[in-house]
């Protein structure tokens, strides 16, 4: 596609609620960076795009809505992702990765997916949120569900039923714990939220959407993060040797691993709202646009052999945390997991070895591996 800088239109499934017939994919760097900046001749507020109106899930998030909304949503909770508000979270997710690695010893041979990379992330999310550990394994089971309806390639009927019930399971607890069911710690998200929906700064779905959004986006995507960047530096030697021999250098192999596997191979769409022009290929009113970010990772045009994994590649002007007004709140947190991740990895288990075919899950959109099997060494 990029080579022929040809946009792919995929179908909307026959279930699906959204008012255009489908979606058009732009695969190109510079395709993928005017469709994130540009805030005016897009509407993101996916309710208004339904056929039937609002859904539960995210569509009263942040995500989802234009200016002025948006931001006042996103500023709501935004200190808390703040580069030196994220810091404090440094001690517990390395008292995690560390009691993780130390349930392991050498010699074992293990799935590194269902062993570390999966519960490191959901351990963090549900502390900063504030949402008990005993509800980890039906939140991880209702976060796959979703994650499987989110390709429009291979949508089903039954994925789609199975994502709706997901989001309601999901609105229940949420709801849960707005009213009291649990009593979550002081600095934690859902009390910030519970004291601005009882002073109605913010309406139940609204924080229910917040909620579900943080939960979801917020362990999925390093979940993916961790296994990729785990395996693409024992899958070349020589980079994992390059990183063992300058520690500076695993800022580099995190944001390479982002560009390179990046986790979300597409942005979320934004609908047109007149004619417009978005490098040569032309869309009128009411079509819905998608940029392609694992593409756009891939340009040529901006990154030099850039189907080679390069730790220490500088500048790496990826966009696997989208850009301008949408980008991602949640980058320094995961930024920070996949840092200690991959520190505790290396000096626990450094001399470990690949033991056998690294399978990605079938998802287009969610860039994951399903399982990565290892032997471990010291
Ligand atoms: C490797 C990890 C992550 C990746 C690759 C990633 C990727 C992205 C991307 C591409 C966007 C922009 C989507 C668009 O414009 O269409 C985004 C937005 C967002 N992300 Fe992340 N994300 C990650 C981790 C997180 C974490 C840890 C959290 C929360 C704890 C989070 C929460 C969000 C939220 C709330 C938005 C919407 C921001 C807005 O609408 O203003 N993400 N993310």
């Amino acid at each position: 596609m990029r080579r022929l800088n040809q946009p792919l239109f995929v179908p909307h499934h026959p279930a699906d609620t959204n008012k255009a017939p489908g979606k058009w994919l732009l695969s190109t760097y510079a395709q993928a960076q005017f469709i994130l900046n540009d805030t005016v001749h897009f509407t993101k507020n996916n309710a208004a795009s339904r056929t039937r109106g609002p859904e539960p899930g995210f569509d009263a998030s942040m995500l989802f809505q234009d200016e002025p909304e948006h931001r006042r949503l996103r500023s709501l909770v935004e200190d808390l992702f703040r580069r030196t508000a994220i810091n404090r979270y440094a001690e517990v997710v390395s008292g995690n990765a560390k009691l993780l690695l130390a349930e392991h010893e050498c010699g074992d041979t293990l799935d590194l997916v269902q062993a570390f990379a999966e519960p490191l992330p959901l351990l963090t999310i549900t502390e900063l949120l504030g949402i008990p550990k005993t509800k980890m394994p039906i939140l991880r089971r209702l976060s796959r569900a979703i994650t499987s309806a989110t390709d429009d390639l291979t949508v089903t009927e039954s994925t789609y039923a199975t994502k709706a019930a997901a989001y309601k399971d999901l609105g229940v607890l949420m709801q849960a714990g707005l009213n009291g069911e649990w009593e979550p710690p002081q600095d934690s998200l859902l009390l910030r939220l519970r004291n601005l929906t009882n002073d109605s700064t913010l309406r139940q779905d609204q924080a229910i959407a917040m909620l579900t959004l943080l939960l979801f986006a917020g362990h999925e995507t390093t979940i993916a993060l961790i296994g990729s960047c785990l395996y693409l530096l024992f899958a070349h030697p020589e980079q994992r040797r390059l990183l063992q021999a300058n520690p500076d250098l695993l800022t580099g192999a995190i944001e390479e691993s982002l560009r390179f596997e990046s986790p979300l191979q597409r942005s979320t769409f934004r609908m047109t709202l007149s004619d417009i022009a978005i490098e040569g290929h032309y869309f009128g009113p009411g079509e819905q646009v998608s940029a392609i970010l694992g593409s756009a990772n891939r340009d040529e045009k901006i990154f030099s052999n850039a189907h080679s994994f390069r730790i220490d590649r500088f500048p790496n002007p990826h966009l696997a945390f989208g850009r301008g007004n949408y980008h991602c709140i949640g980058r320094h947190l995961s930024a920070l997991e996949a840092r200690i991740a991959i520190q505790e990895f290396l000096n626990h288990f450094g001399k470990s070895s690949l033991a056998g075919q690294a399978q990605w899950q079938p998802n287009s959109f969610v860039r994951s591996l399903q399982n990565l099997p290892f032997h471990l060494g010291a």
